[in-house]
């Protein structure tokens, strides 16, 4: 027999699954789409970062550091090292001077339009990473710093033999 009660018991169970169902779902949202729906130009995006006086390649070197404390945070298991390094890549400040200047006048539209593309990438996978991090899911915090390292990777097969 099924009593009033068990009824009830069920329907919180049904309600309670349906919440975290779409809680998960919001959360998932929250970090690989929030900025692929915005669309900025270049000039925007280098507006929108912290102003510095290094060069181009000194912020590589900054993104560099970014991802080597995320592969070492990832193998000690210590996520705050993680959740920092993806925080030099998250938050890193714009060059002195406009990053496609480093490339011939022909091609500053296409690399403007890969630094656009590159830096949503960059950004979720970086958010992805201190998530992974934060509760402690290594293999799947190994897997994102591999797709995040093969992103950087990417776009120097596509634009470093170009740099002028
Ligand atoms: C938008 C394309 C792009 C992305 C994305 C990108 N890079 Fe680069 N990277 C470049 C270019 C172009 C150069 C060459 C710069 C130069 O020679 O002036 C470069 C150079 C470098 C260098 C060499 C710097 C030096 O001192 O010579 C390092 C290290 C580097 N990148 C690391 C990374 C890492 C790590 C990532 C990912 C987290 C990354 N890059 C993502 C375009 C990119």
């Amino acid at each position: 027999m099924i009593g009033r009660k068990n009824i009830l018991i069920l329907l919180l169970i049904f309600i309670g699954f349906n919440i975290s169902c779409s809680q998960k779902k919001a959360k998932e949202k929250q970090i690989l789409n929030v900025d692929t729906v915005q669309k900025k130009t270049a000039e925007e995006l280098v507006a929108s970062k912290n102003t510095s006086d290094m060069s181009y390649k000194q912020l590589m070197n900054i993104l560099n550091s970014g991802s080597v404390m995320v592969h070492q945070g990832i193998i000690i298991e210590n996520k705050q090292m993680v959740i920092e390094g993806a925080g030099l890549i998250l938050n890193h400040a714009a060059p002195k001077e406009n990053p496609w200047f480093i490339m011939h006048e022909s091609e500053q539209e296409n690399f403007k339009n890969s630094l656009l593309s590159y830096d949503i990438v960059l950004d979720n996978y970086a958010k992805k990473l201190a998530e992974e991090a934060n509760n402690e899911d290594w293999l799947k915090a190994s897997k994102t710093a591999h797709e995040l390292m093969n992103s950087c990777i990417v776009c120097h097969s596509l634009w470093r033999y170009k740099v002028e």
